[in-house]
């Protein structure tokens, strides 16, 4: 079949050179030097301007047939721009878009790639030297990315470009997924001189967008602690609109993720761009926009933070940005990241699998606990069908408030004087499993590890230290460092029947220098931390692949692509308010899938906040995400235990419905008071509606809401549901029927009854 597809395409594109891998198609026009990447519903278009410029040419809905003229890139001069050296007749250097840009010549915006050289110059200029295509996907050295696990399900473009007069190399690597439409984007770059280079700016990805800036708005994630990810969504101005980390770590305060939404797109319709950065360090995104309205969109390494030595023969290869586009609005773009992220992002034993529905002690005994009292806990926890308890943080050294004792991985024999094996034996007797939290990366300045080597935390030489929640950053930018980590963490692991870690990491850097980094090095220390951290996370990950792992930062404060190639689940917020998160998960799933997210119920008034949501609320908003509780179940009333034992059993029911499920996000709580989700299984027979609303008014207007995505033609028979903590009112109708249609056309009515009330329908197709 791919003879007679390959004949076509042939005919249509004349000299074409093709190459197949399943259905994704990259072809190469040789002549024109162009390079055309298919996935299933985009084309990605670039090419060389005379060997020096590589054009980006076009991105967007997949075109079948693409060709140009020199004068169809050309607009009208500009006046106090210069003409690129070597392209006279082509234009000022401003004027092109381009998909690899370097600064110093005639294009003065910022650039993909800055490089500054041993004799003081910062002017580069590269040329096409090699390029190679191929079926599959390569692994990124010491860095977590996208993989594929049959070579037909991507193509891959390796484009080699060389400054001939340096002697520098810079591969860019391109792989269009055939069933999903993402392009994943890196670059390496290698000194091929005798002298030493230096990296000042390398971002993993920068596009020059074919369309006006002002047909477009710029949509992120901003936040801060217990309040990550709300989302943004403001008018594209003239001048450098950025997000970013200088904090150590991605960081709460903006996510490595950002979007170009065309000005008349919506969450279901409408041209949206999508970028990521599957990074977990400081990081740098946005878009430039000119005084003509180009526009430049950019994604790598923070580089505030970054300066890389690159001695002759090294090589530097950049993170991965994902870029991604959709005509089925912000949730079609959020669809394919969920895909690409579940499926090939993250990995191992759990990937596929329904997780563990969990109880934690944190907010249901803080520092606060004996043996006794945990198996107390799990004890409830068990009567009500959960899978595995989790003994959060204090567990070790001397600690019993936040002060002391990390980086001391000791049990506390005083609180668990049958150790931690002991304790995991309790545990499973009562048919649960047992999990542990770890707070790997730190260091309290009371810890015999801190006395022992003062040298390990990152501090700057002869300045005193400031402290984040009482500690200080371990620094893992040192190989012993790690090394130490690995070991202890291996130790304590092997030693108790512990299946599932929770890792936590609770500040932001300060005072950025190493003890074990040179002066020309310390630039690196914040990129070299990030690479440590994987390693870490590689090693462990992999030595223990029965335990389920969850990332954790003060909550959300670490929530990307990084750390979820490691680990499949984030605990996405330290504010456990079902009335916030409703909020905070719906920003997130702006770019993660509802897979990623850990989402407990907590006690009320909730600590946090203070506000008092229902159980069956509590329960609507956590069994989106990754389930469980965190609280003292032994104060929980029989009655409460029973609707929590209901709970348990619906998220074991329906919980792949909501992760592996395509997510239509029909109401916004960023623009009215209500947050309405819709998930279609995959086997697309299960629907589920779950409206949240915020604040009720009273006498108030009803809310249509037209679900989305459903087959037009089937019939839907409603199957479950509730509203508040009522079974089922009749709102709602067991057993009746509804077309595809008249629930996409027509719609379902809601009123807002209560405060931070929730309602679940749901529908399976007869
Ligand atoms: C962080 C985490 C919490 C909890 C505490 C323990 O804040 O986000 O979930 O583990 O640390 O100290």
């Amino acid at each position: 079949m791919y003879f007679y597809v390959a004949i076509d395409i042939m005919k249509m594109y004349n000299n074409y050179i093709l190459i197949f891998g399943g259905d994704v198609v990259i072809t190469y026009n040789k002549e024109k030097q162009i390079f055309k990447l298919d996935t299933k519903n985009t084309s990605y278009i670039i090419g060389f301007l005379r060997d020096r410029l590589l054009l980006n040419l076009y991105y967007g809905k997949k075109l079948k047939d693409f060709d140009y003229n020199l004068s169809d890139l050309s607009v009208h001069g500009r006046s106090l721009t210069s003409v690129e050296a070597g392209l006279e007749g082509a234009g000022q250097g401003e004027i092109h878009s381009l998909d690899f840009s370097t600064f110093g010549n005639a294009d003065l915006r910022l650039p993909t790639l800055h490089l500054k050289y041993a004799d003081g110059s910062m002017v580069s200029c590269f040329k096409y030297r090699n390029h190679k295509i191929y079926a599959g996907k390569p692994l990124l050295k010491g860095l977590p990315a996208t993989y594929v696990e049959d070579d037909s399900e991507a193509d891959t473009l390796e484009l080699e470009l060389f400054d001939e007069l340096q002697k520098v190399s810079v591969t860019l690597i391109y792989t269009a997924f055939n069933n999903i439409d993402a392009i994943a984007r890196s670059i390496r770059v290698k000194n091929e001189g005798e002298n030493q280079v230096q990296i000042a700016r390398i971002m993993s990805a920068t596009i020059d967008m074919q369309s006006a800036a002002m047909d477009y708005d710029f949509l992120h994630l901003d936040g801060a602690w217990a309040r990550e990810r709300f989302v943004r969504r403001q008018p594209i101005y003239k001048g450098n609109q950025e997000i970013y980390s200088r904090r150590g770590i991605s960081s709460p305060h903006h996510n490595p993720f950002f979007a170009m939404v065309r000005k008349d797109a919506t969450e279901l319709n409408g041209e949206v761009y999508g970028f990521n950065l599957i990074y977990s360090g400081n990081f740098t995104a946005g878009i430039e926009c000119d005084v003509y309205d180009t526009t430049r969109a950019y994604i790598g390494i923070n580089p505030f933070t970054f300066n890389w030595e690159l001695e002759s023969g090294d090589e530097f290869q950049s993170p991965e940005a994902i870029l991604t586009y959709s005509i089925e609005g912000i949730s079609g773009m959020s669809r394919i990241f969920h895909k690409l992220y579940r499926t090939r992002l993250c990995r191992g034993k759990f990937r596929d699998t329904q997780r563990y529905a969990l109880i934690n002690n944190w907010e249901g005994t803080y520092f606060n606990f004996t043996e006794e009292k945990l198996i107390d806990i799990a004890k409830k926890g068990a009567e009500i069908g959960l899978d595995l308890m989790v003994l959060d943080d204090g567990w070790f050294g001397r600690r019993n408030d936040d002060k002391s004792s990390l980086g001391d991985w000791f049990v506390n024999k005083e609180k668990l004087p049958n150790g931690l094996d002991g304790l995991a034996e309790k545990i499973n007797a009562i048919g649960m499993k047992f999990g542990l939290w770890f707070e790997p990366e730190m260091v309290s300045p009371d810890s015999d590890l801190f006395r022992a080597h003062p040298d390990w935390a990152i501090q700057a030489k002869g300045r005193a230290s400031s402290l984040g929640r009482n500690q200080l950053v371990l620094d893992l930018s040192r190989n012993e460092v790690c090394d130490y980590i690995i070991d202890v963490i291996t130790d304590v692991l092997s030693n108790a029947n512990i299946e599932y870690v929770k890792w936590d990491m609770n500040r932001s850097f300060s005072e950025f220098w190493s003890f074990g980094l040179d002066s020309e090095h310390q630039g690196e220390l914040c990129h070299r931390y990030v690479l440590g951290l994987y390693r870490v996370m590689e090693t462990l990950t992999s030595r223990f692949p029965n335990i389920l792992w969850e990332g954790c930062a003060s909550g959300g404060g670490r929530f990307d692509g990084g750390i979820l190639y490691y680990m499949p689940q984030i605990w996405t917020s330290d504010c456990s308010d079902a009335g916030e998160r409703m909020r905070i998960q719906y920003g997130t799933s702006i770019c993660y899938p509802l897979s990623a997210m850990g989402s407990h119920i907590s006690a009320v008034p909730n600590h946090q906040t203070g506000r008092e949501c229902t159980l069956a609320t509590r329960g609507d908003i956590a069994t989106m995400g990754q389930f469980g509780y965190e609280l003292d179940m032994s104060k929980m009333s029989d009655e409460e235990l029973a609707q929590a034992k209901e709970q348990v059993k619906f998220y074991k029911k329906y919980g792949e419905v909501f992760h592996k499920g395509d997510l239509y996000r029909l109401r916004s709580p960023f623009d009215g008071n209500e947050a309405v989700m819709e998930f279609i299984s995959e086997d697309k027979n299960t629907v589920i509606l779950n409206y949240a609303n915020r604040l009720c008014t009273i006498n108030n207007a009803v809310v249509i809401v037209k679900l989305a995505g459903l087959d037009p033609d089937a019939i839907y028979t409603e199957v479950e549901g509730h509203i508040g903590n009522n079974t089922f009112s009749n709102m709602v109708t067991v057993g009746r029927e509804y077309s595809g249609e008249f629930l996409m056309n027509y719609g379902l009515k809601f009123t807002n009854q209560r405060d931070f009330q929730t309602t679940i329908r749901i529908f399976v197709k007869k």
